[in-house]
């Protein structure tokens, strides 16, 4: 079905303004399916018409599921006036209004962070019910100790937000472990590993209900999920 005008889905789908895509048509700089773009009214399916700006695809898909290898430096917001961001690190192309990350991963903290404009989706991961696994890689500033596996398999109290859920500790190396939680209180693995008196001194997200992080993207680069990818999430 051949419906929506280029300039309407194009605005719509990123952050750009209809009168700034008709700006981008104008100077030759949209293609569709291949060809140059016939004008701002020109008429598209969103789901089968493949539109590019200056040689990049801009996804027309109604929803827009990004995973993020987030780099230590950059918070876990939309925006911030002292500090990049995530969002700041999406490439126009793939930038679109609506847009946050899904949770929160501290600003020195790496890895697996999910940016969606789909808030219901992101309601279901951050949920406290979801008890989505989220999966992350530890290293310690000092060996861990069967004491710590013992306390996080048990439940760690962290003041006036209660008893952490059981969580798995896995040590990998004698200063590094693989740590699962079900939720995600603030600061939780650093202040877990705290009632320890050890510190954590780097912490990597690599999963998420069953979703993995992408190793092959550099940090600060982030892809469009997969359908099945996105089904994963959706699961939950
Ligand atoms: N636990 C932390 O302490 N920090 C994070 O960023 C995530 C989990």
């Amino acid at each position: 079905m051949k419906g929506e005008r280029l300039d309407k889905l194009l605005a719509a789908q990123s952050t750009w303004s209809r009168r700034e895509v008709k700006e981008l048509i104008r100077k030759g700089l949209v293609a569709v399916n291949g060809l140059p773009a016939k004008g701002a009214e020109q008429k598209l399916d969103p789901d089968t018409d493949r539109v590019e700006v200056a040689g990049r695809e801009v996804p027309l898909r109604l929803r827009l599921y990004l995973m993020m290898n987030k780099p230590a430096g950059v918070v876990s917001a939309s925006r911030d006036d002292r500090c990049p961001t995530v969002v700041d690190l999406v490439p126009e192309e793939l930038r679109r209004r609506g847009l946050f990350p899904a949770g929160r991963l501290d600003k020195d903290t790496t890895g697996l962070l999910i940016l969606t404009d789909d808030g219901a989706l992101a309601h279901r991961i951050l949920s406290p019910k979801s008890h989505v696994p989220k999966v992350y890689l530890a290293r310690l500033d000092r060996p861990l100790t069967p004491e710590m596996a013992e306390g996080f398999a048990a439940g760690i109290p962290l003041g006036e937000e209660g008893v952490t859920l059981p969580a798995k500790l896995e040590p990998l190396e004698d200063r590094l472990a693989r740590v699962t939680l079900r939720e995600g209180m603030y600061h939780q693995i650093k202040r877990m590993f705290g009632r320890y008196g050890a510190a954590v001194v780097e912490l990597r997200r690599v999963s998420m209900g069953g979703l993995l992080l992408d190793e092959s993207l550099a940090p600060g680069q982030c892809r469009e999920l997969t359908p099945g990818e996105v089904e994963l999430l959706q699961q939950r």
